[in-house]
Formats: structure tokens, C-alpha cells, sequence
């Protein structure tokens, strides 16, 4: 009888994971960014790399992270992680986009400091590329995985953004827990696939989600 350890469910794969919220310059000593840490995402990076897996985490968070199995590649902005997605996507088996992408960014970057000049300052903000569906039309046979972060109705815009992202795997939570998601060590998530939430975790550790989000993967890969 082979027994196979637990521990080694994804060695053999390729995985991207992006991490953290993106930032946007305004002007060079000012940026629009989100509330994002980067916890989730380097909790996934880190139990897909102890799964075995080789994990390529793009980043835009300063979280640090040392693992023999986990390449790190900082980015700044949107634009920056999409570049860096593209780049690697092609020879990956699994993305986990866990990023907070920017939605929006200045629609002009300043080259000097802009100067405190009257009582209003108007910033034109132009929607950033949704990286998922740029790279959706460059998939083959990747698996993909992403995250719906919503305050209301849940699951039922969790669902849609599986279908208009093209997801095989969506992992929905709702932010407007304080206990959960945004910064916190504790998340929830309802896991949404075709067929729809298939499991629905308790409160716990973002490690402890990280793991059963290996065990999905495993069960679902070929
Ligand atoms: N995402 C992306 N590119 C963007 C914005 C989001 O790839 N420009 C990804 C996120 O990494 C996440 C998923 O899309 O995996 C859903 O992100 P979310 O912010 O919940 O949804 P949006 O499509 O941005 O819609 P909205 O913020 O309006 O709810
Ligand atoms: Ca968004």
C-alpha cells in the first residue's frame, strides 16, 4: 500500500497567488489604496508551498514571507500586477487572484508634488484592467480561482462574478464583518463553484481556510 503524506497533496503543481491591495499614485508622494493586508493571500501562498506546490506569489503588500518553495515578486500598482500575471500565467497550473485590486486610478499622475491650492481638489479616477478577465482569455487549461468581496447579497454577487470572471472556484466573504476579512487573522468564506456554495466555513484562522482550499485544489486537479 503507497501511503501518500498529507502534506505533499500538491507537489508537482504550479501556483500563482496574488496577495495584498494595490496602490495608485496621485502624484509622487501620494497614492489611493484599499484596506487590504495581504493576509489571505499569504496564508494560501504558504499552505500551497507546504502542500508541495511551487508557488509564485505576486504582491503588492510589504508582508514578509520566507518559504524554500515561494518566489516573490513585490508590485505596486494594478497595472503592475496584470503585467506580472500575464508574465507568468501561461506556465501555471492554478491562479488565486486574493488581491485587492485598485478598481480605480488617478486618470493623471502628477510628476511634482501637487501643491494645497483652495478648498477642493478634484481627482478624475479611470477604472483600472480587471485582471481576471484579461486573463481569462489567455486560459488553456488552468485552473481558476477567485474572490468576491461583498457587503450584501452575498452569495448571489459572489455568483455572478464566477460567471462573468470565468472561475472554476470563487471564495466569497462579507467584508462588512469586522471580525472577519480585512486585516483580521479570522475570515469566513462560502466556497461558490457551477453548481453553487458547496461549503461554508465557521469563523477561523485564514491558515485553517488556506488548508481547505489545498484540499479542494488537490481533489480537483488532474
Ligand atoms: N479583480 C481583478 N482585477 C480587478 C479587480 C478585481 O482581477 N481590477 C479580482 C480580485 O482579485 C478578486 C475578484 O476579481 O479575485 C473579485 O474582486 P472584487 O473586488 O470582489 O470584485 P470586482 O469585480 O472588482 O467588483 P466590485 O469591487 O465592484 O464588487
Ligand atoms: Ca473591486
Amino acid at each position: 500500500q503507497q501511503i501518500v503524506a498529507q502534506t505533499e497533496i500538491l507537489s508537482g503543481k504550479k501556483i500563482l497567488v496574488t496577495a495584498g491591495g494595490t496602490s495608485e499614485p496621485i502624484d509622487p508622494v501620494r497614492y489611493i489604496t484599499n484596506r487590504s493586508s495581504g493576509k489571505m493571500g499569504y496564508a494560501i501562498a504558504e499552505a500551497c508551498a507546504n502542500a508541495g506546490a511551487k508557488v509564485k506569489l505576486i504582491t503588492a503588500s510589504d508582508m514578509k514571507i520566507s518559504h524554500p518553495n515561494i518566489e516573490i515578486e513585490p508590485v505596486i500598482t494594478s497595472n503592475d500586477m496584470l503585467e506580472a500575471v500575464k508574465g507568468s500565467f501561461d506556465s501555471t497550473d492554478v491562479l488565486i487572484m486574493a488581491a485587492a485590486v485598485s478598481d480605480y486610478k488617478s486618470e493623471i499622475v502628477s510628476d511634482q508634488k501637487i501643491k494645497k491650492n483652495g478648498d477642493y481638489l478634484e481627482l478624475r479616477l479611470k477604472k483600472t484592467p480587471d485582471i481576471l478577465k484579461e486573463i481569462s482569455k489567455q486560459k488553456n487549461n488552468q485552473f481558476i480561482v477567485g474572490f468576491a468581496a461583498e457587503t450584501q447579497d452575498l452569495i448571489a454577487n459572489a455568483t455572478k462574478k464566477l460567471e462573468s470572471k470565468k472561475l472554476d472556484l470563487l471564495l466569497a466573504n462579507d467584508v462588512s464583518n469586522d471580525k472577519i476579512g480585512f486585516n483580521s487573522d479570522d475570515n469566513q468564506i462560502s466556497f461558490i463553484d457551477k453548481n453553487g456554495v458547496f461549503e461554508k466555513t465557521n469563523i477561523e484562522s485564514k491558515a485553517s481556510i488556506s488548508s481547505k482550499l489545498v484540499k479542494i485544489l488537490s481533489e480537483r486537479l488532474d
